[in-house]
């Protein structure tokens, strides 16, 4: 008995023995330098989904604060006398509110905003309060204040401003408050001082401090993320939010530009697109609109990648329904809209469009490359209409590349024939779109059944080299059973992103997706980054994207394993691997993903470089497989710095290295 326990515990020590010792031998060859890497990787996908732009991004913290939406008070707890009325000085958001005596001077009249799930203040920050008000008589008074209505303190109000409105026309006024404290969920109210009527109209709280300190901002702590990421390339609006639920409600960026105040309000596509998590207060203020977009991705460094609606409301939404979409002969509308969208980014600022631009404070153009036409369309319906748009883009702007789609499905007989007809159509890129589940990041034989090839880390060595390239516009590792972002799952993603890296000659674009989501507002997931109202973390497939991001080298190089790919084949033991050099730092940069659930000993030989290195490392790695950082521990998971040293091997430079369980680690040395 004893004898057989002891052979177990032998048998055990030695089978992980080989698991450590048993190393994997990767070549890379630094002689000779491949395909430049686009500096369009890698990317990131901004769409209005989870209270991503109200409420999130965009740092506004009043909602409805132009009394727009279809409940004209919905966010508003009104008390007193007052009233809503609809012939204000915006055209295009008619509605404000009248405060008028309320008939007893204990008595008040007001109203209260809760913000999006409430208002988010930081201790010590300031504040810009503005209003656009008049005061029917030439003067009247009202009263600002911060409000905890949760307090037991004796006091609501912790913060308090008073505004004079001195002229019966309308004017915008404006006070800078300072929180004493930080909390979550505060709540503005605005009250009349004294018994003299006011008008108030586009009530708004921003912080002062917003990145990059704009009016009009976006919340410092969200679009520093974005910038930390070093992307190449932004996507924005959407996403389904492009297309609507309707053509009614579909995106549309004219109405997005010029003064804030005058941007109509527009339904939001996923206010009920999931009946078990349903948001009715989810509408676009279109504050944070084309031109904030186009400005964002010049302070974030990455290339601007706008999408416009085809002529079809969501297919999703309106399955079949050829009368949902805009009859063929009456495209022209849409068309137009690509092309002044093209003129108002880069437009000399006496053109039409441009000069808007010009006036918004960006005389210079944006310089935009891309335009996408169509978020995830398929079929013969998008297909035609698609056509009238590529002839009359390229007609009056040769220059401008077009991303086309391929629908929401990674493989497949529609997938086909959207990869067909976008090759036919000439588009420059076509968009793909994948969430998936793990085995189709691994490329498991269960996987290949139900998928076929183009699923696993060799997705990309198929493709035509000449025709139209590849944009990955939206994927995420789908964890089956496990739809948060669990660790696992960004592992998978990041072992899939080796076939980018292997194909750069052909993959120009990515972006993982949905970027953002509030805590309290979701819609989907797994996404890139949560937040709530003072809070945020990143995810573990943010740090993914950051290290691909920020080690992306100019060119890629060749790493095999007995002369095969590294993409987790027979025999490979779930490892992925890729390498790329970097000409501006003189680094070869190798990138290694352990998907395995046992640690793996792996041997670089740096082919064509002689002597000792020191490599430094990257490294994300995990203490439980269903790790996942969180608002209440958000760096539990980050990628760590460290160094290794390199042999001088017989011929070469070697690496030899052990990989943690399911880890991620990438090697920088000098060539
Ligand atoms: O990213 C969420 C949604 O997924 C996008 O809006 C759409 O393009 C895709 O179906």
């Amino acid at each position: 008995m004893q004898m057989k326990q002891c052979f177990l515990t032998c048998a055990l020590a030695l089978t992980s023995l080989t698991a450590s010792t048993q190393s994997h031998v990767m070549d890379v060859n630094t002689k000779k330098i491949g395909a430049p890497i686009q500096s369009t990787m890698y990317g990131l996908f901004f769409e209005d989904i989870n209270y991503a732009a109200d409420g999130g991004l965009y740092g506004e913290l009043v909602k409805n604060r132009s009394f727009e939406f279809p409940d004209r008070l919905m966010g508003w707890e009104p008390f007193g006398t007052f009233e809503v009325k609809d012939d204000g000085p915006f055209e295009r958001c008619p509605h404000y509110v009248e405060l008028r005596n309320p008939g007893h001077k204990e008595r008040r009249s007001g109203l209260s905003n809760d913000g999006f799930f409430g208002i988010g203040l930081k201790q010590g920050e300031d504040y810009r309060f503005s209003v656009w008000a008049k005061a029917p008589q030439g003067n009247g008074k009202m009263i600002v204040q911060f409000i905890d209505r949760a307090t037991m303190e004796e006091k609501q109000e912790f913060a308090e401003a008073k505004i004079d409105i001195t002229s019966s026309d309308w004017k915008q006024y404006e006070v800078v408050m300072k929180s004493p404290r930080t909390i979550q969920k505060a709540q503005l109210r605005i009250y009349l001082d004294g018994d003299k009527t006011i008008d108030l109209e586009h009530v708004s709280l921003f912080p002062v401090n917003t990145f990059k300190n704009r009016k009009n901002g976006m919340r410092a702590d969200l679009a520093q993320a974005l910038a930390d990421v070093h992307p190449g390339l932004l996507r924005f609006p959407g996403g389904c939010i492009v297309e609507g639920v309707d053509l009614a409600t579909r995106y549309q960026w004219k109405n997005t530009i010029g003064p804030v105040e005058n941007r109509p309000l527009n339904e939001n596509r996923w206010e009920y697109t999931f009946p078990y998590r349903f948001y009715p207060d989810y509408f676009q203020s279109y504050g944070l609109g084309f031109f904030e977009f186009f400005q964002l991705s010049e302070d974030i460094g990455a290339e601007p990648l706008p999408v416009l609606n085809v002529g079809m409301a969501c297919q999703f939404q309106n399955w079949e329904t050829e009368d949902a979409h805009v009859p063929y002969d009456q495209l022209q509308p849409y068309i137009q809209d690509c092309l002044d969208l093209i003129e108002f980014a880069n437009g000399p600022a006496d053109s039409e469009w441009g000069k808007i631009r010009a006036e918004m404070g960006h005389p210079e153009p944006f310089n935009m490359k891309y335009i996408g036409v169509g978020n995830e369309q398929w079929d013969d319906l998008y297909y035609k209409r698609l056509e009238p748009f590529v002839a009359a883009i390229r007609a009056k702007y040769p220059n401008i590349k077009i991303v086309g789609t391929s629908g929401p499905d990674s493989e497949g007989k529609m997938f086909d024939k959207g990869w067909a007809a976008m090759t036919k159509q000439k588009a420059d890129l076509v968009d793909e779109h994948f969430y998936r589940p793990e085995a189709w990041f691994l490329g498991t034989p269960e996987a290949k059944a139900k998928y076929g090839d183009k699923c696993g880390g060799l997705r990309y060595e198929s493709y035509d080299r000449k025709g139209p390239k590849v944009f990955a516009g939206e994927y995420a590792c789908h964890g089956k059973g496990k739809k948060w972002n669990h660790y696992e799952a960004s592992i998978l993603e990041a072992g899939f992103m080796t076939d980018f890296e292997r194909n750069a000659d052909v993959v120009y674009m990515t972006a993982y997706a949905p970027l953002f989501a509030h805590v309290e507002g979701w819609q989907w997931r797994p996404d890139l980054i949560w937040f709530d109202n003072t809070r945020m973390f990143k995810s573990v497939s943010y740090y993914v994207q950051q290290m691909y991001a920020q080690n992306k080298g100019t060119n890629m190089m060749t790493l095999t394993m007995d002369k095969k790919p590294v993409a987790g084949q027979d025999g490979q033991d779930g490892l992925f691997a890729s390498s790329v050099f970097d000409k501006n730092t003189g680094e070869i940069i190798v990138k290694v993903i352990n998907t395995s659930k046992q640690k793996q000993a792996i041997t670089l030989n740096l082919l064509g470089i002689k002597g000792e290195r020191t490599a430094q490392t990257i490294t994300l790695c995990h203490n439980g497989m269903d790790d996942e950082n969180t608002l209440d521990n958000p760096e539990k998971i980050t990628s760590k710095q460290g160094t290794l040293q390199c042999e001088a091997g017989k011929k070469n430079t070697v690496l030899n290295d052990e990989l943690q369980p399911m880890s991620f680690r990438l090697y920088k040395i000098k060539k």
